[in-house]
């Protein structure tokens, strides 16, 4: 076990800021619950955020934002760490969406002095696969959200300087775009940063097979949507990752961040063998 001053699910770890202005943020940390309620219900709406947001000033109309308010600063946080540990590896994405997140991480990236880290992502780039099992009960995802094409996400990097040649992205359903061979033709070798935003338990579980093979000690993993469904354990991409714990036992998960909304962070390390004679 590797020694962590953190509890082991990580909730004690404090919630890095996002990119809420702080005069919003304090305004909002005062309102009752009943007003926040019914406020995040209707802000779960992309169009209505969109265009809500950009009616107040608060946002341009531009649709390239943070889906998450505290990705870039998770990414942010990720950068330093890599830094810190001298940690050499590539950038993967799962879930692109329209592109902000890998933007943001080239650009981060490059502020770290990481100017030789590819990134990769990959993407449906048809939204939302059918939803199966338990997340379906859930209500909270259905097929074709998040939706946006190759052609637009390519558009919206290179509009905002993202170096596309030391990028690739890869289109399709992860159960079937996550091969070795895809692995092989990308010359794919070792992880730094895996950011997985892809909602769903049945998304993330090839996910985690895919990068099993490319963690190093340090590489950290950031899941976006840990905590969305509430903290259910039998849910989305929290239970994807407790079953590839268990089913990969050389790996310790130590808790690095949380992030909004529902993000979180681990670092990956090799597990330490327990002694046969051992506790
Ligand atoms: C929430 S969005 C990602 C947001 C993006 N990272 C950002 O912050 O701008 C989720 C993305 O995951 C993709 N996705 C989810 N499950 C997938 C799967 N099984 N195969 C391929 N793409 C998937 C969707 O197409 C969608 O673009």
């Amino acid at each position: 076990m590797q020694p962590s001053t953190h509890r082991e699910d990580g909730t004690d770890l404090p919630m890095l800021e996002g990119e809420r202005s702080p005069a919003m943020a304090r305004v909002w940390a005062r309102a009752p619950r009943w007003v926040r309620r019914p406020f995040v219900k209707i802000m779960r709406n992309e169009w209505v955020r969109l265009k809500l947001l950009s009616k107040l000033g608060l946002r341009s109309d531009s649709a390239f934002f943070a889906l998450s308010p505290g990705g870039p600063t998770a990414i942010d946080a990720a950068m330093a760490k890599l830094k810190e540990q001298r940690l050499i590896g590539d950038y993967l994405e799962f879930g692109v969406y329209r592109g902000y997140t890998l933007w943001y991480a080239q650009r981060s990236a490059d502020r770290s002095g990481f100017s030789e880290m590819r990134f990769f992502g990959f993407d449906s780039f048809e939204g939302l696969p059918e939803v199966q099992g338990n997340d379906r009960k859930a209500a909270l995802f259905f097929a074709g959200d998040y939706r946006c094409g190759r052609e637009e996400v390519e558009r919206n990097l290179v509009d905002h300087g993202f170096d596309m040649d030391r990028a690739k992205l890869v289109e399709g359903y992860f159960n079937e775009s996550l091969t070795t061979a895809v692995k092989k033709k990308l010359g794919m070798r070792s992880a730094a940063l895996v950011m997985i935003d892809c909602d769903l338990y049945q998304s993330t579980v090839p996910v985690l097979d895919f990068i099993a093979d490319l963690l190093q000690s340090g590489s950290i993993i950031l899941f976006d949507d840990w905590d969305c469904f509430g903290g259910a354990e039998d849910l989305g991409e929290l239970r994807a990752f407790r079953e590839f714990l268990d089913g990969h036992p050389e790996w310790t998960a130590e808790p690095f961040v949380r992030f909004r909304e529902y993000g979180r962070g681990f670092i990956m390390r090799p597990s330490v063998p327990r002694s046969p004679d051992g506790p």
